[in-house]
Order: structure tokens, then sequence, then C-alpha cells
């Protein structure tokens, strides 16, 4: 392997470009191998940014000498076999967000990966140079305690709604979830990330909500995930995560907070591209005061580029990724927590 990794996507679809474009001009990276299911996907991606190895089976990549790790860009309902084929070919493996559909699934992904590396996307929002100063003060223990952890963000239907978007309505066989899947994952691996993954779910009391009948009409077909989830979560030792994301929201333009309340100030972080990037509050003397501490715009090549880069870093370097499997199955089992305690209507445990 030397200086540099050979990387193979496994899933030549929407996201895939994303993940070659913003990587392939770093030198310990080497796009060597395409596979899908669509040949025509396969050239169309290894066409596009000269990659030798084209493949329609993921054993024939596997197989492939140059390919040392792989990115699974699947859908999350076909993450696992890639997954653990990768593994048992001794490949490390990237694996696209959510993890998985259920934390079983990450189980079994854990119990075949032996030394190698195996890591998750959804750390993708951490790699910014905000969340990377965020991390650096938590880490310093200068706020305090962590008491408690709040996200509140709520999106507008689209103004002309054309019945294609949020795509998880419209997608079958994507793991027969929404919102929560789609994005808590992102929340909750910002929250436990940029706490350095020290806090521990205990259990959660949730409530998800499906499409609103004014736009069920407009919305067909459809699969009827959840559009909205509201979440109390407890952490060991008494934080709270606070959590709340809606599409379809009633509001006319897209209101959206990240809090991390501590006892000696707060963070008030974001996940919005272009938007203000850290602001810290301390408990002075004479009140609070407010100073940015991380001001950098960052766009998206900044996040799609994070989880190839710090995979790449951790095969070469032998360190831990921003998000490894164990923390991804932490972040599974509070999202399965979640649906179950919605289910269910009462608060419950979150799997150890
Ligand atoms: N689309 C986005 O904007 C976006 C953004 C971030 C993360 N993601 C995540 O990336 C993953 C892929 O999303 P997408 O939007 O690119 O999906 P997609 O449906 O556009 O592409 C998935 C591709 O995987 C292929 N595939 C399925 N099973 C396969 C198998 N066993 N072997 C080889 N190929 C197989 C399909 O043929 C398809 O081309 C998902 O986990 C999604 O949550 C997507």
């Amino acid at each position: 392997m030397g200086e540099s990794v050979g990387l193979g996507i496994i899933g030549c679809g929407q996201i895939a470009p994303s993940h070659i474009r913003n990587t392939q001009d770093d030198p310990r990276v080497r796009w060597v191998a395409a596979c899908d299911l669509r040949e025509e996907a396969v050239n169309e991606r290894a066409d596009e940014f000269g990659i030798p190895g084209r493949y329609t089976r993921v054993e024939e990549l596997l197989a492939d000498p140059a390919v040392d790790a792989v990115v699974v860009a699947t859908g999350p309902e076909a993450h696992l076999q890639p997954t653990l084929a990768a593994f048992e070919a001794g490949k490390h493996a990237l694996v696209e967000k959510p993890v998985a559909v259920n934390g079983a699934d990450v189980e079994t992904m854990l119990a075949s990966q032996g030394g190698l590396v195996g890591a998750c996307c959804s750390s993708r929002f951490r790699s910014t140079p905000p969340a990377h100063e965020a991390t650096r003060i938590l880490a310093s223990g200068g706020l305090g305690v962590i008491r408690r952890l709040s996200v509140n963000v709520l999106h507008p239907p689209h103004g002309e709604y054309d019945g294609t978007s949020p795509f998880f309505l419209h997608r079958p066989g994507w793991g027969g979830q929404g919102v929560l899947a789609d994005w808590g994952c992102y929340d909750l691996d910002f929250m436990l990330g940029l706490c350095g993954w020290a806090l521990e779910p205990e259990s959660v009391l949730a409530s998800i909500e499906r499409l609103p009948g004014h736009f069920r009409a407009i919305a067909q077909p459809r699969n009827d995930v959840e559009v909205a989830v509201t979440a109390q979560v407890r952490m060991v030792g008494g934080a709270l995560l606070d959590y709340h994301r809606a599409v379809f929201a009633a509001v006319d333009e897209p209101r959206e907070s990240w809090r991390i309340e501590c006892e000696h100030g707060a963070l008030d972080l974001n996940m919005v591209a272009g938007a203000r990037g850290l602001v810290v509050q301390r408990f002075e003397a004479g009140g609070v005061a407010t100073a940015v501490a991380a001001d950098e715009a960052w766009e998206w090549p900044v996040i799609h580029r994070g989880p190839v880069i710090d995979f790449v870093e951790a095969i070469l370097g032998g360190g831990e990724p921003m998000t490894s499997l164990r923390d991804a199955l932490t972040v599974q089992r509070v999202t399965d927590a979640i649906y179950a305690s919605a289910e269910a209507g009462e608060s419950l445990r979150c799997a150890k």
C-alpha cells in the first residue's frame, strides 16, 4: 500500500461522484475500481474519472489486487453484504450513511471487521473547521460538564412541490425509513461525535409523524415513512439530548439550530454550508461573553472530502476514524430506540 490507498467504489449512483471528485487530487488517494449492478453506471463513472477497474459484481472488485479499501455507496438496505464481503476479503470499508437499517446489521459488520478499518460517512459534518474547533473546545474541558444537547431543524415543504423530494418518500426499498434515518444519523453523529463519543445514550422517549394530510395527494407515489421526529435521549450521567427534525414543517423558511450547553457556557453550531460556523457563549462575572470561535466559510466539497480522507488517514496512520463502526452502532442504536419508542408510545432503554 505504501504512501497511498487503492480505493474501490461500490455503488455508482448519485453520491459516488462526490466521493471521487472531491478526493482525487489527494496524493494518498488512488481510485482504482468501480462496481455497480448496472453496467452503464459503472462505465459512466469510470469514464468520467479514468478509473481502470470496472465490475458488476462486488466479489470481482474485491478480487482486484489494486483495491486496498472500499467505499460502500449503495442504498442503506444494501450496505451490509458488500461491507461483510469487503472485510472477508481483507479490505477496509467506509460505509455511507445511515450505516445500516438496524443495529443488528452493524453488529454483524463489527463481528467480521477484525483488525481492518471500518468507518461511516455520517461523520461528514464534523469535517469542517468550525466542527474541529468545537471538538477541541469540548475535549479541553474548559466548558465543564455537558448538560444538554439540542437539535431543532424545521424545513418547509418545497415551494412548488413536484412530488420527487425528499427522495425517501419515493424510493421503495430504501430501508422503509424516512427523515430520522436519512438526516438523524448526521445530527446524532454531529452531537455525539463533537463530544468525543464520551456520552452513552441510556433511554429514549420519542414520537414520529408521517406526511401531513395536505401533501398526501401530491406526494404520490410515496412510502409511508416519517417526515418528522421528536425525541428526548437521556445519557448515562444525566445529560439530555433534545431532538427535533421535520420536513414539510409549518414554517415559511428553514429554522435550524444545533446547541451544546455545558456547566460554564454553550456552543452554537451549524450543519449548514455557508452559515456562521461556531459561536461560544461563556458565563462571566458580569453575564455572558459571546465569541465567534471559527467563522471560516465551508462549502459542500469540504464535507464530501472529509470522511474519505479521514478513512485513508486511519488506514495509513493506524488511528481511529472520525466515526468508527463502533460509533456508528451507537448512532444506530439511538435511531432504533427512537423508532421503537415512537411505536410503543413509551420511554425505552437503548441497547448496549
Ligand atoms: N444522494 C445523496 O445526495 C446522498 C448524500 C449523502 C449520502 N448518501 C448515501 O449514499 C448512499 C447511496 O445513495 P445514492 O443517492 O447514491 O443512491 P443511488 O440509488 O443513486 O445509488 C446506489 C447505487 O448502488 C447500486 N447498487 C445497489 N446494490 C448494489 C450491489 N449489491 N452491488 C453494486 N451496486 C449496487 C445501485 O445500482 C445504484 O446505482 C446511501 O446510503 C445514501 O444515504 C446519498
